[in-house]
């Protein structure tokens, strides 16, 4: 008799081997490969063999869809990342780590939706009805029409949401708790996660309920197991927070209806998640003025103006190699623009430990950063503050050349309101984007920056070197 042929499996990535092995060949990881049943996992097809396929019929681009596409959630923030609202009978998938806030982000705006009169349902697979509760109750949404469940069957899931109206929205939280009849694996291994996904999405796009799937990550960062469906959903967003600081950002790493560069910022408080709709004051709230090593960025997430403080620390070092320290930009820039300070404005720092702080735990991806990092370093290693009230902005390439970057006008706007008095930016040939009450000073070049911070030291400091 034919045995059913199984297959072993890489939890992290989904490589399929036919014996089992210690190390995946395909992401490099340990210990990650499983045994599954090959008729159910990887490489599985549905159906029958040999089936003859029905025909159907095709549409055009211009038809009109009947109902309004987007649901505001009237959490802004969590709407500015979905692009505008959920849309009918997307799937999405938040993942974060675990603790971060992913539950009560989704419970706080069940609530909401359900206060507004639409049909909302909160599946939980790992909390008890009586935990969602208590947690509900603590913040304030026990009145709010959420329909609660603890559950993990997915087949049992549909059936009951294919009962009465169709929900609105149908949270899953998580999908790696949920398994299904058709798929013999443990509930959390790659097969059962893709398979469950499935049904779920399957469900979401017949019936038009939006569909929120959370994922817990590894603590690598990728999100484990549903790494696998971020291909399947519509929308993969990530929740992260800094350890230590009560600020989440919530970040679209990829969006079938909006944008993905747009951030919503939150802060968690006794009462759960506030909005934060103004994040710049957020992000300088506590600011040493003053001291040497900090410059203000003025950046862009998505189409929103974002002031954060960016610190670094020069010290001579007494390492061979000297360390290099980033939290929330690129490496790989900040050694690209220490070789530019070290090739075109002789700042040398060969001998020197560099860290590089971006405050508040946002993440900065833009190169824009590179002249406010620049300033943050010299100032830094030559113990000169910046002036209190500037902003700065500006690419710089690798001639030491200041590169103008996009949105100059939404960054001076901000700088403004904020009550500083002026920014340093690269030179825009348009003059379009004057702000009254900013002054704008223009550098060309990364040199002339450099010379500047230095005469300011010499003029405005004690000369004795600070201990
Ligand atoms: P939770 O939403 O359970 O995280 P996740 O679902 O991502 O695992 O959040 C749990 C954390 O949030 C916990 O450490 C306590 C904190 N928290 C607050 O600070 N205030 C609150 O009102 C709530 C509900 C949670
Ligand atoms: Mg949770």
């Amino acid at each position: 008799m034919a045995r059913s042929p199984t297959s072993f499996v890489c939890q992290s990535c989904g490589a399929a081997y036919t014996r089992w092995q210690g190390k995946c060949d395909s992401c490099g990881a340990w210990n990650t490969i499983a045994e599954e049943s090959a008729a159910t996992g990887v490489g599985a097809r549905p159906g029958k063999p040999g089936k003859k396929g029905r025909t159907f019929a095709l549409a055009g681009l211009d038809g009109a869809n009947d109902d309004a596409p987007r649901t505001q959630t009237q959490v802004g923030e969590l709407d500015r990342v979905f692009g505008g609202g959920l849309v009918k009978g997307s799937v999405i998938l938040i993942g974060g780590d675990p603790g971060i806030g992913k539950s009560t982000l989704l419970i706080q705006a069940s609530a909401r939706l359900a206060r507004m009169g639409h049909r909302v349902v909160y599946i939980s697979g790992e909390e008890a009805v009586g935990q969602v509760r208590l947690r509900a109750e603590r913040l304030g949404l026990s009145a709010s029409p959420v329909e609660l469940a603890a559950e993990t069957n997915v087949e049992d899931i549909v059936a009951t949401l294919s009962e009465g109206a169709t929900p609105r929205l149908v949270v899953i939280d998580s999908i790696q708790t949920m398994w299904t009849e058709t798929v013999e694996s443990a509930p959390g291994t790659v097969s059962q996660v893709r398979s469950a996904a499935q049904v779920l999405i399957r469900h979401a796009k017949k019936s038009g309920a939006a569909i929120i799937l959370v994922g817990h990550v590894t603590k690598d960062g990728q999100i484990a197991g549903p790494r696998v469906v971020e291909h399947m959903v519509d929308a993969v967003m990530s929740f992260e927070g800094e350890g230590g600081h009560h600020f989440r950002i919530l970040r679209a790493m990829k969006n079938r209806f909006g944008p993905t560069d747009e951030i919503g910022v939150f802060e968690m408080t006794g009462k759960g998640l506030r909005e934060v709709p103004n994040p710049s004051e957020l992000f300088l709230a506590g600011r040493d003025l003053g001291a040497p090593g900090t410059a203000v960025f003025a950046g862009m997430e998505g189409t929103r103006p974002v002031l954060v403080e960016i610190q670094a620390l020069v010290a001579a070092s007494s390492l061979g190699t000297p360390r290099r320290a980033v939290v929330g930009w690129d490496p790989a820039r900040l050694a690209m623009v220490l070789a530019v300070l070290d090739a075109h404005c002789g700042i040398r720092l060969g001998g020197h430990d560099v860290y590089l702080n971006v405050a508040g735990g946002l993440r900065i991806g833009e190169p824009a950063a590179d002249l406010a990092v620049a300033a943050a370093l010299v100032s830094s290693l030559s113990g000169t503050p910046l002036p209190a009230d500037a902003v700065y902005f500006g690419e710089v390439s690798l001639s030491g050349a200041v590169r103008p970057v996009a949105q100059t006008a939404p960054r001076l706007k901000e700088a403004g309101k904020l009550g500083f008095a002026r920014a340093v930016m690269p030179d825009t040939s348009r003059g379009d984007a004057a702000e009254p009450g900013l002054a704008t000073q223009t550098v060309g070049h990364l040199s002339t920056m450099v010379a500047d911070i230095a005469a300011a030291g010499v003029a405005g400091r004690p000369p004795e070197p600070r201990s």
